[in-house]
């Protein structure tokens, strides 16, 4: 009994005892004053985008069937949204907290973001969503814990440790959104970051004097389970520890098989759990790495992220050379076959997202096929931008999702071409039109020079294949139909394709997009519309009490009262626990 909406008689059960049926499904509680700091992460100061002053944000530590409640204060001099990459936000992409579904939150105002992490577990990430300005920080890890009485597929780790590596530039983003602007390409990265710090100084030469850097403590023997994700902007990452095997273990809310790799390619957007076990003899620190992929490294060798590993019994600092990455600057096959090497374990128990498509998703006839093609950037009206299937996409003025609520016509078309457009590309809010309860089959061909990686927001698709050259219906004689994983960001190589199955079960507007933040920018996403054609309340949650408005729609929006905006604790924060409390029975019902 996970759900308060799960038998009418458990609706009177919690009718009268609002707080006993809430014990079922606990609130976690966070505030998050979003703003700029000052920092160096790679030596040179510049603005960084911290929450609640730390850059990262603080991981968001929560149980499968959680409300997770996040008062977002925007302290930025810009607009703001939070996303929750890879949570589904079941029947609610009202929270999603991209364009597509959210008015931003202005600056000084806050707005409070309340989901259930309903039948999920995982590690994931959150990052603001607008602007650029991911690339200036303002994310932070996301943790879904198994229920108590659900085991997980390994022995209880001895310690849990978030990690996320990812390029940066000394530019802030303000500064790297006007190069884009202005038709440019961002060019090389300027470093690589763990958990916001820069490289320790394994070369006197390569790296400067005085960048702190991160420092990972461990106690010899013991088992820790690390998850990773890559933040960054667009260099695919490599990572490895020094004399240490990764066993991979889960990945965007999949247990996987276990397997141990001494370096896995992590893309941007992706997230894995690896279980590490400290059984070298600490002789000296170990050297903790991710290093960009398919460069040249000679070149590149600044961008570089290097962390320490340091045993309680250490006896010395890291030092000699780094690990060595695998030995393919340019080849990809086998940075494609490790990718393919990730099976989901499917006799592992763990809450599962959509079940009914979980098990056997092999058999499932597919009832809607989009190929999506992505090309190098183009030229459209004389602006440097990227499109999908030949469109690139604008976002409307007025959310998708608010414009469906109050039947507001032109706002967006649903004629988002199932084949890739052929002739010139063109700038569109053109969305697909997804059928409910469909199983909708998606190829992304990547035509351009670079790895790209694919979110779709709402759900966890499955990964069935990728190969290099054009995708054809032959293809799919290669598909694995039965333990392909289930996961919400996927790699394409560049010259390849990749193939994913996703049972549209959750009702809502959904971003399909690139992670890589530049293509993504400039206009390498659409959405997914899935609408139950039958009117009931039941597959979608009701429009949030504290929506915002704007465009269109920006008449019915009421000025926020600013003096209320600054975090409250204590009793602020119980008042607003009963009013949750009151909208969630609500909601039940
Ligand atoms: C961001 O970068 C631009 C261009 O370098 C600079 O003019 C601006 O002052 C920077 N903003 C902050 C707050 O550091
Ligand atoms: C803004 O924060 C205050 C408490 O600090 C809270 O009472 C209010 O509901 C929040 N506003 C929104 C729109 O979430
Ligand atoms: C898969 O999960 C099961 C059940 O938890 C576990 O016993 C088994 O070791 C896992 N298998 C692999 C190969 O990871
Ligand atoms: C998450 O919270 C639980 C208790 O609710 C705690 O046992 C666990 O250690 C926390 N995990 C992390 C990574 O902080
Ligand atoms: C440090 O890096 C420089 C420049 O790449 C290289 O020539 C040198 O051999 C490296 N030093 C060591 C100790 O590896
Ligand atoms: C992974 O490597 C560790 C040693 O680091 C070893 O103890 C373990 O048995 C290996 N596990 C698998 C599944 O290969
Ligand atoms: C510790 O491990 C290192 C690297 O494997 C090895 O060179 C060294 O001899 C070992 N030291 C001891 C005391 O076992
Ligand atoms: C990598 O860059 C170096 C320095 O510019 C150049 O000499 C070398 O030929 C390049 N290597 C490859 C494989 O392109
Ligand atoms: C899938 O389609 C085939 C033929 O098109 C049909 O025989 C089969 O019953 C369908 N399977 C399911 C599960 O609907
Ligand atoms: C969208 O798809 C549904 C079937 O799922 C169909 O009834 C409807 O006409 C389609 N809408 C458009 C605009 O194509
Ligand atoms: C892109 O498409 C063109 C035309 O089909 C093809 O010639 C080229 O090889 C493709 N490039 C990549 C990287 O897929
Ligand atoms: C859904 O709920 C709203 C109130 O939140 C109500 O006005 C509407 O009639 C309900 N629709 C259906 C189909 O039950």
């Amino acid at each position: 009994m996970g759900s308060c909406s799960f038998l009418s008689v458990f609706f009177i059960y919690c009718f009268l005892s609002i707080s006993l049926c809430l014990a079922e499904d606990p609130f976690v509680n966070y505030d998050f004053e979003v703003s700029y700091i000052t920092a160096s992460p790679l030596g040179v100061p510049q603005q960084v985008i911290a929450i609640n002053g730390h850059f990262p944000g603080p991981t968001i530590n929560s149980t499968t069937n959680n409300n997770v409640v996040v008062n977002v204060h925007n302290k930025l001099d810009e607009e703001l949204l939070m996303h929750w990459s890879g949570i589904q936000q079941r029947r609610s992409s009202w929270q999603d907290g991209v364009l597509g579904t959210n008015c931003p939150i202005p600056p000084k105002w806050n707005w409070t973001y309340q989901f259930q992490v309903k039948d999920q577990i995982g590690s994931f990430f959150y990052f603001p969503s607008l602007n650029f300005q991911r690339a200036s920080g303002g994310y932070g890890g996301f943790i879904i814990n198994n229920r108590p009485i659900i085991p997980i597929p390994f022995d209880t780790p001895y310690g849990d440790i978030t990690i996320l590596i990812g390029d940066w530039y000394t530019r802030n983003h303000t500064a790297l959104r006007r190069a884009l602007n202005a038709g440019k390409d961002l060019g090389m990265p300027d470093g690589v970051l763990i958990n916001g710090k820069g490289p320790y100084r394994y070369n006197d030469t390569r790296v400067p004097d005085g960048i702190d850097y991160a420092t990972i403590e461990v106690h010899p023997g013991k088992t820790y389970r690390l998850r990773v994700s890559n933040v960054g902007i667009s260099t695919s990452l490599n990572f490895r520890i020094q004399n240490h095997n990764l066993l991979l273990a889960e990945t965007e809310g999949s247990y996987t098989v276990q397997q141990n790799y001494t370096s896995l390619d992590i893309h941007v957007g992706q997230t894995y759990s690896f279980l590490i076990t400290m059984d070298q003899n600490a002789s000296t620190d170990y050297y903790i790495v991710a290093s960009p992929r398919f460069v040249n490294e000679s070149l590149w060798q600044r961008v570089t992220g290097v962390a320490i590993l340091q045993y309680s019994n250490s006896k010395g600092k890291a030092s000699g050379p780094l690990p060595d990455p695998p030995n393919d600057q340019y080849d990809k096959t086998f940075s494609m076959n490790q990718a393919r090497s990730i099976r989901w374990n499917v006799s592992a128990s763990g809450a599962r997202p959509n079940p009914q498509g979980s098990f056997r998703y092999g058999s499932i006839n597919v009832t809607e096929v989009y190929v999506l093609r992505n090309t190098p950037p183009v030229m459209i009206n004389g602006k440097r931008r990227t499109a999908l299937s030949g469109i690139s996409f604008v976002n409307p003025n007025t959310p998708i999702r608010l414009a469906d609520q109050y039947k507001l016509k032109g706002v967006y078309k649903l004629d988002f071409p199932s084949r890739p457009l052929t002739g010139p590309p063109r700038m569109e809010t053109s969305v697909i039109n997804g059928t409910y309860r469909g199983f909708m089959e998606i190829i992304l061909q990547n035509n351009d020079t670079k790895v790209q990686t694919y979110h779709l927001s709402g759900y966890a698709f499955f990964m069935v294949g990728m190969d290099f050259g054009e995708w054809t219906e032959n293809s799919r004689g290669t598909y694995n139909k039965w333990d392909g994983i289930a996961r919400s960001t996927t790699q394409v190589f560049p010259g390849a394709w990749t193939a994913i199955l996703v049972s549209l079960d959750n009702v809502g507007i959904w971003n399909l997009r690139t992670e890589n933040l530049d293509s993504w920018y400039l206009g390498q996403e659409t959405y997914v519309r899935v609408i139950n054609p039958e009117a009931t309340n039941k597959t979608e949650l009701s429009i949030p009490d504290n929506a915002l408005f704007c465009g269109a729609l920006s008449k019915l929006q009421k000025p926020q009262d600013i003096s209320l905006a600054a975090p409250i604790l204590g009793i602020g924060s119980k008042l607003f626990f009963t009013v949750l409390m009151v909208t969630y029975t609500l909601i039940s019902l």
